[in-house]
């Protein structure tokens, strides 16, 4: 990760060292470098560049329309799983037919929105949403493009919060309902099917998974087609795994094998859908130290960033690599320590039991691979606003997206009329 490195002992992002973005914008801060984010497209990108491919970023990996646009204007088009996701994408510039639309509850609106805009495909999850789709099209007088999302009953070995492969989880239909729903397709007005989809969840390190879902995946396909039916495009997810503790990363070209080995045959245009694997290394929470004090057996290090801001580590038990801001000698003595945030729950912490030097007061450190998932799932709990987004390029930063403000936030807030007179007698 050259990148997101140390030079002369000063953690830099690109030419810039994080100290002199904390200097400018405060902390706590997302800090994003762009051209780590576009040379993980470019090697996905790459690995696929013998094949009829398209990928489509996972906007919910990092919605900033800044990111969206890096990677539209890379050539990318845009996952979307809400309204939101999709008026972003479209902000962003990435054209409506590089959009795919997936979710299992996408409402009768957001389909209408969906169809309006003209999107590529959405990506159906049950019958009834297959009949929402159709009814909605065909009252705007359009045929949606349609794709089938189907479960092909893989445990994907990640997770169990992120992971969505099996036949226990709430996505994708059976794959063996996949005939009637094409032949369901086929008798409504309003949809047009031809394409299947998969995804099996996410962070995912054993590509076995993957083998096995996409040879289903080929199975259904080569029945479809003998049953009559059109099957011209595979959307086969995202789900490839980083590497949280900077050593095992899913293997990019390992997964490309089996992909041609799995569906690579059968004349189909392929789509993919990573968000973690383009975003997640490319970025670091960065946070000051507020005050360390002693615990049983080891310090807390309490900084100004907590589990609103990055709630990874108490959600889903994962581990992000802490990086001082200034590299550690060697030989600098080391204990045992937990970086914690200052809100009220043993669950608000960042890294538990690191063995890591003295950190004082007003010192920089980084969480690593917060790029995914991390502002995008970040809360106001506690009354915290959210914290700006920085992107590097080179020698250049930009703050693309402002730090909220609670002024902002209570301004939303309305007192009911029972409420509105001030104890002392004046109006709210
Ligand atoms: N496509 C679909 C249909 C998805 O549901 C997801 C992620 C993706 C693509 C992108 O997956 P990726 O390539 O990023 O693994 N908040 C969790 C991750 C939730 C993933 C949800 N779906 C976390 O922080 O680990």
């Amino acid at each position: 990760m050259s990148e997101i490195a140390y030079r002369n002992g000063v953690l830099h992002v690109e030419d810039m060292p994080v100290a002199r973005i904390a200097e400018a914008v405060g902390t706590p801060f997302y800090c994003y470098s762009s051209a780590h984010m576009l040379a993980r497209y470019e090697a996905y990108a790459r690995a696929f560049a013998d094949r009829d491919a398209t990928i489509y970023y996972a906007v919910k990996a990092n919605a900033n329309l800044a990111v969206i646009r890096a990677f539209a204007r890379a050539g990318a088009g845009a996952d979307v799983v809400s309204a939101g996701e999709l008026r972003r994408a479209l902000a962003a510039g990435v054209p409506a037919g590089r959009i795919v639309f997936a979710g299992v509850g996408k409402t009768r609106e957001e389909l209408a929105e969906a169809v309006r805009a003209g999107i590529c495909q959405v990506n159906i999850e049950s019958e009834a949403e297959l009949r929402a789709l159709g009814e909605v099209a065909a009252a705007l007088g359009a045929t949606a493009p349609a794709g089938l999302r189907v479960n092909p009953d893989v445990d994907p070995r990640t997770h169990a919060k992120i992971s969505t492969g099996r036949k226990d989880s709430k996505f994708g239909v059976d794959i063996a309902e996949a005939p009637a729903m094409f032949a369901l397709a086929a008798a409504l007005p309003g949809v047009s099917m031809a394409s299947l989809s998969v995804h099996i969840g996410s962070q995912l390190t054993d590509l076995e998974a993957y083998r096995g879902a996409y040879a289903r995946l080929r199975a259904a396909t080569l029945e479809l087609r003998a049953a009559g039916h059109a099957v011209d495009h595979l959307d086969l997810g995202g789900g490839l795994g980083i590497a949280y503790d900077g050593r095992t990363a899913a293997d990019l070209a390992a997964y490309a094998a089996i992909v041609g080995e799995t569906v690579g045959d059968l004349g189909c245009r392929l789509g993919f859908e990573p968000g973690r694997f383009l975003t997640g290394e490319s970025g670091l929470l960065v946070a000051r130290v507020v005050r360390a004090k002693p615990g049983a057996g080891k310090r807390f290090v309490v900084v100004d960033a907590a589990m609103n801001d990055l709630v990874r580590p108490t959600l889903y038990d994962a581990h992000h690599d802490i990086a001082p801001a200034v590299e550690p000698a060697p030989d600098a003595p080391r204990g045992l320590c937990d970086i914690v945030g200052p809100i009220c729950e043993s669950g608000d912490f960042i890294a538990r039991d690191r063995l890591l030097p003295d950190f004082a007061e007003g010192d920089l450190l980084a969480a690593r691979c917060a790029g995914a998932y991390g502002a995008v799932m970040s809360s106001t709990y506690n009354s915290r606003p959210l914290v700006p987004e920085v992107l590097v390029s080179g020698a250049a930063f930009a703050v693309v997206r402002r730090r909220w403000t609670v002024e902002e936030a209570m301004a939303l807030e309305r007192m009911p009329p029972w409420l509105a007179a001030e104890p002392g007698g004046g109006a709210a």
